[in-house]
């Protein structure tokens, strides 16, 4: 790849990604490494940039993450943030501090000062609010560095090296709750490091088309579609690529949402690919029946679903290339951190070790989720492609409690389909990140008509979240619940309870099995 580039540091920040993801809203790729990474090859990748992001240590601990002072000797700008700063002070000869009751430590929302002759402060205002979170603060600047910004309890919210082209601040440009982060990083971009901005999806779609087409060849390309938003990207993509070179495997697993099945085929019918529905719900649920506990049932339709894909793809013969959806993020938690597993995740992707082939093409492994989309838009695919919301690789089966039946299923699929409808009506699709309705194993008396039941309750889930690692319990308002909970008793048979989720994860995840 010929594009300019930006290299985000990762000494262990919580916000490595988002740092990743605002370079890249300004238009120049950029991509996380770990402090780790010799200098020698950073510097053999010619960087425009460079940016040291946030961590967890005090630079003057034995143990905390360092790079060795020849990452100052390359000749190219860097923007250190939050430790960043501090082990740009610290490996340039300055001082860095603890709080104590001098200089105290910040957190949260702080207003800050600017001196607008900075580069990275250029045309912005001179007083605004910035995120700031840390203990640590710098007490001596190195040699050559001077001020460039001050909060109350911070002489050097920001500091400068004009020279060099070093730049630090002290709080968090990347969070929303810096009024004017987004225009920082763009200064340090454009104005430091000379980027031009040369990252868009629709040059990203041009080059990865030719570089697939050269790599396939005149090969046989199989991709296993789940209808989500990463594969069906990956799968246009690829159908421009190679056109019907490429298979792709839809495994109906009988558990998607109400007519979500025959919407994935419709998406597709007409593309120039070999399309193959696999309709399997049979043995999906058959394989389930008197299955209540939540990992047994993951486990039961990942087995099933190898299996099934494994005998369609013995029916194409001879495959040379699979493709696999991974995006960035799970190219960087999988490679510089590691994440404890709570569920385990049954992703169409990984599918490896079940089809005979030469190599896996992962088209879509250098983007972000909203490059994704950008790109699934640029590429022509329809919008409620694009913007569907993540849906586990089981699907209804983990959202039905305990045991599940072909009359449960169908109970959710209705209730799902209403919720779905009104969150739409009301405008709120986008702006709720998941939403979604789960049967209940639990049932109630109630009272209709005359009549005593004694039927289900349904819970109804709606979250934001930005990595769904964590995620807040999204404010419907109570009129939209209200029809949502009216229409659901009236429609849907069997159901005469509906409660919303309020937890946040954690302590809750977000699906309930
Ligand atoms: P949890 O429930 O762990 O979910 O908070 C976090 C996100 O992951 C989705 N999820 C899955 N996705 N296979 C998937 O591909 C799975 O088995 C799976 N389980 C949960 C969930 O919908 C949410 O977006």
């Amino acid at each position: 790849m010929d594009n300019e580039l930006v290299l985000v540091i990762d000494f262990g920040g919580q916000y490595n990604q988002l740092i990743a993801r605002r370079v890249r809203e300004h238009n120049i790729y950029c991509e996380v490494i770990s402090y780790k990474t010799p200098v020698e090859e950073i510097k053999a990748r010619n960087p425009k940039g460079i940016i040291f992001t946030g961590g967890p240590n005090s630079v003057y601990l034995e143990d905390a993450p360092r790079m060795p002072k020849e990452i100052f000797e390359i000749g190219v700008p860097i923007l250190g943030i939050c430790y960043g700063i501090h082990f740009m002070v610290y490996g340039l000869g300055g001082i860095i501090g603890k709080a104590n009751e001098n200089a105290a430590a910040e957190f949260g929302r702080t207003d800050c000062e600017f001196d607008l002759s900075c580069p990275v402060f250029e045309g912005l205002k001179e007083k605004s609010v910035v995120w700031m979170s840390h203990n640590d603060y710098i007490e001596k600047l190195p040699e050559g560095f001077k001020a460039a910004g001050h909060s109350d309890k911070c002489p050097f919210a920001a500091i400068a090296d004009d020279e060099r082209k070093f730049y630090g601040v002290q709080f968090h440009p990347e969070v929303n709750h810096t009024e004017q982060g987004k225009e920082m990083l763009g200064n340090f971009l454009y104005k430091v490091c000379g980027c031009k901005g040369d990252w868009t999806m629709s040059n990203y779609a041009k080059a990865e088309i030719a570089r697939i087409r050269e790599k396939v060849g005149n090969g046989k390309v199989l991709l296993a579609l789940s209808g989500g938003v990463d594969s069906s990207v990956a799968c246009a993509l690829l159908s421009k690529a190679v056109g019907d070179q490429l298979t792709c495997v839809f495994v109906d697993h009988g558990f998607m949402r109400k007519n979500e099945g025959d919407e994935v085929e419709a998406a597709f019918r007409d593309w120039n690919v070999n399309f193959v529905r696999v309709d399997a719900s049979d043995r999906f649920i058959g394989k389930l029946e008197g299955v209540s506990d939540p990992e047994t049932k993951r486990k039961t339709i990942g087995e099933e679903f190898i299996r099934v894909f494994e005998e369609e793809a013995k029916k194409i013969g001879k495959v040379d290339y699979l493709v696999q959806g991974t995006i960035y993020p799970d190219v960087i938690e999988s490679g510089l951190g590691d994440a404890a597993v709570i569920k385990s995740h049954h992703n169409v992707g990984g599918l490896p070790d079940c089809v005979d082939f030469k190599e896996i093409i992962e088209p879509l492994r250098l983007l972000f989720k909203d490059e994704v989309r950008k790109l699934g838009t640029e590429l022509g695919l329809a919008d409620y492609l694009v913007w569907r919301q993540p849906f586990p690789g089981p699907g209804l089966a983990i959202r039905i409690m305990g045991e599940i039946t072909r009359e449960k299923l169908a109970i959710l699929q209705d209730a799902d389909l209403i919720f779905r409808e009104e969150i739409a009506a009301a405008g709120l699709d986008r702006s709720i990140n998941q939403y979604f309705a789960v049967l209940t194993n639990m049932r109630s008396v109630g009272v209709m008509g005359d009549d005593r039941t004694y039927d289900y309750a349904l819970a109804l889930r709606g979250v934001t979240t930005t990595d769904f690692m964590t995620a807040d319990f999204a404010r419907i308002p109570y009129e939209v619940l209200e029809k949502v909970s009216v229409r659901v008793v009236n429609e849907v048979r069997h159901i005469n309870r509906v409660v919303y989720d309020v937890t946040s994860k954690p302590p809750a995840t977000i699906e309930w099995e």
